[in-house]
């Protein structure tokens, strides 16, 4: 199975366009040893040709010329896009729907039904996407049920529902449903080799735990180190449980929680401008590097 990271940022990216923090400010003027990192967004295939994108990040056009196996072949209009997958609502997942729109053929659209409720209600790029290409909507389990994808031969996702947060604009922000945000096995079936993809992972509840367990590779959240790092950097006030982000630091964090995980490949991925771990010279990615656990970049590829 082939894993190609689209872009490895939180919303915003890296640089941010307004941002003056310490990382983005010297990151602009060469003086932070980090690289560039577009919104949140990963492709895989088994065949190298069928292509399943795993959101829809504002950047996608950008991302999509980096990456020649996932453009047009045949014919006039053609991409290696055959199907999409939603693992939330959010702006920076969701937006590049809309540069999708010329397509030639409906976008298959893979989502929970809380998912597509924000797509046609409080941003609803699914209605306004009826105006170009169309969407066929398809919902996905919540409970980890298995389901495969016409046009994509090889694999076999599995989803559930995760503790996390709908984005501001959605109907239900103030009462979480299950289906909000979900986290991804993908599994190629000729090898049985497996991906764990959840890029907003608040907390790891026994289930999750054991989805990721089974996972030869993580690649999960790696938005926050800590929990107050966006007012600590004068920010804003948000937490990062609050925005459904399980932070890396600190007793019940991410870096304790994967100490379980010894035979798993471990990839943090969707990382905020704020994170210190964007730094390869701080002493936060240096205890990643102790830990064995990688940060995912814009066009990393992974073989499983
Ligand atoms: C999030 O995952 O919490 C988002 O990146 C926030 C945003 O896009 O504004
Ligand atoms: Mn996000
Ligand atoms: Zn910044």
């Amino acid at each position: 199975m082939k894993v190609r990271v689209l872009g490895a940022g939180a919303g915003g990216g890296f640089p941010q366009w307004n941002c003056n923090c310490y990382q983005c400010s010297r990151l602009r003027r060469g003086e932070l040893r980090a690289s560039y990192r577009t919104q949140s967004s990963i492709t895989v295939s088994s065949d190298g040709y069928n292509w399943l994108l795993f959101n829809a990040s504002p950047d996608i056009r950008s991302q999509l010329e980096a990456f020649t196996a996932i453009q047009p072949r045949h014919g006039v209009r053609d991409s290696g896009i055959k199907a999409i997958v939603l693992i939330d609502s959010q702006i920076d997942h969701t937006t590049g729907l809309l540069m999708l729109r010329e397509s030639t053929v409906p976008l298959e659209v893979y989502c929970s039904d809380m998912v597509r409720q924000d797509l046609t209600s409080g941003f609803p790029l699914f209605n306004m996407l009826e105006h170009y290409c169309t969407v066929n909507h398809h919902s996905v389990p919540l409970d980890g049920g298995a389901f495969e994808i016409p046009g994509i031969a090889d694999l076999r996702l599995y989803s559930h529902a995760l503790k996390s947060k709908a984005p501001p604009y959605s109907p239900h922000r103030h009462d979480a449903h299950p289906g909000d945000n979900i986290g991804v096995t993908i599994e190629q079936i000729s090898s049985g080799r497996r991906l764990y993809y959840a890029p907003g992972l608040g907390e790891i509840e026994p289930h999750v735990f054991q989805t990721m367990n089974d996972a030869d590779c993580l690649l999960i959240d790696g938005t926050f180190w800590q929990h107050d790092e966006m007012s600590k950097a004068g920010i804003c006030e948000k937490l990062a449980l609050e925005m459904g982000h399980l932070p890396q630091s600190g007793h019940g964090g991410m870096i304790e929680t994967l100490k379980a995980f010894e035979n798993n490949r471990k990839i943090l991925i969707h990382i905020n401008n704020t994170n210190p771990i964007l730094n390869e010279d701080s002493s936060e990615r240096k205890q990643l590097n102790a830990e064995r656990i990688e940060v995912a970049y814009d066009g990393m590829e992974i073989e499983l």
